[in-house]
Parts: structure tokens; C-alpha cells; sequence
């Protein structure tokens, strides 16, 4: 996509918007304490963790089919074939996308072939459909806070923090990002790649 046709998606996206956004007060401060909901799309307005709409999936060397992890419940990594041994990437999908379709299936696979890595898919998509661009922008927040969860879960099963890597396309490259706003030890390496012709680009930042 390039910048003309993301600009018309925005205007686009706008427009629904304001349309749509059209409720007396009273029904307003009801609005703003549940989720904004227009035509496909979604705006996230609590921000609560575990959100249903927001799923990671374990895949293993071992075991390469998703497995759904319940990060309320601790203790439970070992039951699904987590190996503490191993390192863990964190794959998030980016607008539009899906963790279960290339290029996403296909970074997982690089990672499950090489067997030193346990593989985390992170599912956002339905706060990320097409067009719903400023809605997945704002939705990003609440992705990057429940993925925060996922990586707190992780580090007290025992992960290091220096063996968690996260890997964003898109908009999950700024996940990746910001999810380091909710740690208090920073993340070790964010791995990132940008769609946006104008900076087409791979990051690599060790810290
Ligand atoms: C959005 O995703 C759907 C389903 O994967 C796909 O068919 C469609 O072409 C995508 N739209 C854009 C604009 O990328």
C-alpha cells in the first residue's frame, strides 16, 4: 500500500468515525466505558488484560500446532510443552494481518527450524481488520499492554528477560515497541520490520 492509498484509508476511517459517533451525553459517558463498535471495525476503549480479542498461541520444535495459552492461569507452560531451556520469540502480525498467514507462519517456521526457540504467536486481528486503520492504531495500546501480561507470565515461569525477543510486522513492529513501555526490565532485543514504502526497513536493537 502506498502513502496516497493510506492517507484515503485514514480519511476514510475518519468519516465512519465522526458518522457513526453521533450519541446523546448520557448514552456518551456510557460509550466511552465499553468498546466502540462501527461496521467492522473496533475501538478499544478498557483497557483490561486478558482481553478475548487478544490470543497467543505456543508452538514448539516439539509441538507445531497452536496451543492456546491462558495467561491467568500459572504453572501451566510446562503441560503445553514449554521448554525453559529455550529461548522465546514473541511474533505479533501487523494491520489487517493474522499470526496463522504468511509472512507470520513464515518467520514462525524459521524460528521453530532452528529448535532453540519457544515460538509465542500473538492474535490481534480482530482489532486490526481492513479499513479499520485509526482504530488499530488505537487498539495497538491495548495489544502491547495484554502482550505485556504474556511476557510477565513468561518471566515468572522462569524466562530471562535476555532470551525473550519480540518480532513485529507493520503495526506489530510498534507493538514490539511499546510493549516495552510496560516492563520495568527492558526487553533484550525487539526485531521489527516496517511495511511503509517510505521506510522499508528491518531493525535490529539489542540493548
Ligand atoms: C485484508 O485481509 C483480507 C483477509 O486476509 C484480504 O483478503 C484482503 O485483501 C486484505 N486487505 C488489504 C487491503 O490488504
Amino acid at each position: 500500500m502506498d502513502l496516497r492509498q493510506c492517507a484515503v484509508l485514514v480519511l476514510f476511517c475518519l468519516v465512519i468515525g465522526i458518522g457513526t459517533d453521533t450519541v446523546s451525553k448520557a448514552e456518551g459517558s456510557l460509550m466511552s466505558m465499553i468498546d466502540f463498535r462501527y461496521w467492522r471495525c473496533v475501538m478499544k476503549r478498557e483497557w483490561k488484560c486478558p482481553d478475548s480479542e487478544i490470543n497467543f498461541f505456543l508452538y514448539t520444535p516439539e509441538r507445531r500446532f497452536k496451543q492456546w495459552i491462558d495467561v491467568r492461569k500459572p504453572n501451566l507452560l510446562d503441560v503445553y510443552g514449554w521448554d525453559p531451556n529455550k529461548k522465546n520469540v514473541l511474533i505479533v502480525h501487523g494491520f489487517n494481518g493474522t499470526y496463522s498467514k504468511n509472512p507470520m507462519t513464515f518467520i514462525r517456521d524459521a524460528y521453530l527450524s532452528r529448535k532453540d526457540y519457544n515460538v509465542f504467536m500473538v492474535d490481534w486481528a480482530p482489532l486490526t481488520r481492513f479499513p479499520c486503520y485509526l482504530s488499530s492504531l488505537s487498539n495497538m495500546k491495548l495489544a502491547a499492554q495484554c502482550t505485556a501480561q504474556l511476557y510477565s507470565y513468561l518471566t515468572a515461569a522462569g524466562a530471562l528477560a535476555r532470551r525473550i525477543t519480540c518480532v513485529g510486522h507493520s503495526l506489530g513492529a510498534h507493538i514490539c515497541g511499546m510493549l516495552s513501555n510496560h516492563l520495568t526490565e527492558k526487553q533484550y532485543k525487539i526485531v521489527g520490520e516496517s511495511i511503509m514504502p517510505v521506510y522499508r526497513c528491518r531493525i535490529l536493537c539489542a540493548k
